[in-house]
């Protein structure tokens, strides 16, 4: 039984196939098309899905959509009536949303009317509780999904037990924990789609001093919580995004209304320098964000009595709020999707479908991210060969596993910046030792030197350390499991100097807890560092410069050309510069 998962027309376009119950390949459009957060029709996704499978697209009986243009209906008609622009926009998605079976059909130029695949939907929010749940090694769970919008609704929450999942209740539109994120952004001067990571950055260098203000923009109400919407614009004329075309990053109309400078002083223009005032506004959106969050993680808890929580939805990716929900609640136990975002909905949708609909029992945990296109050597070896690299000065060799460790860990030892490419590409946005830019965490001067030579990325952002699982307790105040980078932990105190390049200003790192058995190779190389450095940790952040995540070895050999990267182990092979 082969189900394939779409995310279309939406941003983080996605394709995933799951074959009997489990997980064959998931992967997002942006790897192919190299167009970051691309929307769209995920062809190349799909195709390389079906490839991995070893299926056709005749082999495939279910598809299934992470979107219910009929969900909410009655509050969308409401909300058309009021806006025609809004309504004009809806009826554009849904024309895209009833044409699935054609835009498949020709993307693999066959007659719609062949395809013999039973087609679904699934509501967006429960596509995320199920790429969580169902993906996690609970038997049974509290499940929360939060962020922006998906088919009118901002959050949604419920509990599974073993293949079923029963929501609770939701958040409807306009009310949106995500989109008070965003709107902040946007007044802080960050105005890209996915800029929010570097507003959570920021609110580390700053004091909650807005926190009373931002209380009367975010208010709790029992159950979760209402914006004050007088402080934003997308109630009046509908969120004004741009996704439908697959070769641009999504854009968002500004969310924040004129009042919110009245009451909180001038936006900041993205040009401008920041100020401790712009630090303070972040600290203080990020302390309501957790308030409200964690609130609601802990009425969950209470009223599931159950102790562990799965999170979807971008605001699951909040690891510094995340790493704040085993102090502050009662739940022990804590599983976040690697691709929490929009990308996740097609796994979710795909296992919504195997369990929910066709009544399979759960047969699957996603113990690692490794879900996207790995090449054979002969295919890198290919590639290294039409990069001329020789010619261009670098020294090329194959070795041996044990050999290339020993050379990689004394490369990073040495203060160098290793391009690490190996195995399939992670699935989710982050790089988690198999398309990862490594070096030392012990040298203070490392962020600095990595931004300037390879990834230009704002001063104030943190990079994260990768770490053995067995060692986390030692290093970071918790040990709980961190496969996927998506918690932020304090490191012990007695340790920050020993590890200040990961260390966040404010003595937490976003860690990926290692394991021998989920990356193998990854595990082995943090292992030679101890070895030769005693530090179990290496400084991991992900493999491009400002584009999506490099994929094939064509376009890490490019990166690494392009940027002052000192060496480069792709696969069984390492280069390096002279
Ligand atoms: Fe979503």
């Amino acid at each position: 039984m082969n189900i394939l998962g779409i995310n279309a027309y939406h941003g983080n376009a996605s394709a995933a196939i799951v074959c009997d119950g489990r997980l064959i390949a998931a992967v997002e459009e942006e790897r192919f098309n190299r167009v970051k957060y691309a929307a769209g029709f995920p062809a190349a996704a799909i195709r390389y899905c079906l490839k991995e499978a070893g299926l056709t697209l005749a082999d495939v009986d279910h598809v299934v959509v992470p979107r219910n243009p009929y969900a909410r209906l009655g509050t969308k008609l409401l909300y058309a009536m009021r806006m025609p622009s809004f309504a004009r926009e809806r009826l554009k998605v849904l024309a895209k949303f009833t044409g699935i079976r054609e835009a498949l059909a020709a993307a693999f130029d066959v007659d719609p009317e062949k395809l013999k695949a039973t087609f679904h939907r699934v509501e967006h929010h429960v596509a995320h509780l199920a790429s969580a749940f169902y993906c996690s090694p609970f038997e049974e769970a509290a499940l929360l999904s939060a962020d922006g919008l998906g088919d009118f609704a901002s959050s949604m929450w419920g509990a599974g037990f073993g293949p079923r999942i029963d929501v609770h209740g939701a958040i409807a539109f306009p009310h949106s924990l995500g989109l008070y994120y965003t709107a902040i952004t946007q007044y802080l001067g960050f105005l890209k789609f996915g800029d929010e990571y570097k507003v959570m950055g920021l609110g580390a260098y700053g004091e909650p001093e807005f926190l009373e203000k931002f209380r009367e923009i975010v208010r709790s109400n029992g159950t979760g919580f209402q914006l004050a919407l007088q402080y934003f614009t997308h109630h009046r004329t509908g969120p004004e995004m741009s996704w439908a075309e697959a070769d641009k990053t999504p854009v968002l109309g500004q969310l924040f209304s004129e009042e919110l400078p009245k009451h909180l002083g001038p936006a900041r223009e993205p040009e401008q320098a920041i100020e401790q005032r712009h630090k303070n506004l972040a600290s203080s959106l990020q302390a309501r964000l957790e308030e409200v969050y964690l609130g609601m993680l802990r009425q969950l808890a209470a009223e599931t009595q159950m102790k562990s929580v799965c999170l979807a939805g971008g605001v699951a990716f909040n690891c510094v709020a995340n790493g704040k929900i085993l102090d502050t609640t009662l739940f022990e136990n804590v599983y976040v999707h690697p691709a929490a975002g929009d990308a996740g909905l097609a796994v979710g949708a795909a296992f919504y479908v195997w369990h929910q609909v066709l009544r399979n029992r759960r047969s699957f945990v996603m113990e690692h991210a490794y879900w996207g296109p790995g090449f054979s050597v002969e295919e890198t070896r290919q590639a290294i060969d039409a990069a001329k690299l020789t010619q261009g000065g670098c020294a090329i060799a194959q070795m041996g596993e044990e050999t290339l460790l020993e050379q990689a860990a004394k490369i990073i030892g040495e203060g160098k910046i290793l391009g690490w490419f190996q195995g399939r590409a992670e699935w989710g946005p982050r790089a988690l030792g198999n398309r990862s830019i490594v070096a030392d965490p012990r040298r203070p001067e490392m962020k600095e030197i990595l931004n300037r030579r390879i990834k230009h990325r704002e001063i104030f952002r943190p990079f994260a350390p990768s770490i053995l699982a067995e060692a986390t307790g030692e290093w970071f105040e918790k040990a709980h499991p961190s496969p996927f980078m998506t918690m932020a932990y304090s490191v012990r105190p007695e340790k920050r100097d020993k590890i200040p390049a990961p260390t966040h200003v404010d003595g937490t790192g976003r860690l990926q807890t290692v394991t021998k058995t989920a990356n193998p190779r990854y595990w082995k190389l943090i292992k030679e560092i101890e070895r030769q450095t005693g530090v179990p940790v290496v400084l991991n952040t992900s493999f491009n410069d400002n584009e999506p995540i490099v994929c094939k070895p064509q376009e890490a050999i490019d990166c690494f050309l392009r940027t002052q990267m000192d060496a480069l182990v792709l696969g069984d092979f390492l280069i390096t510069k002279s």
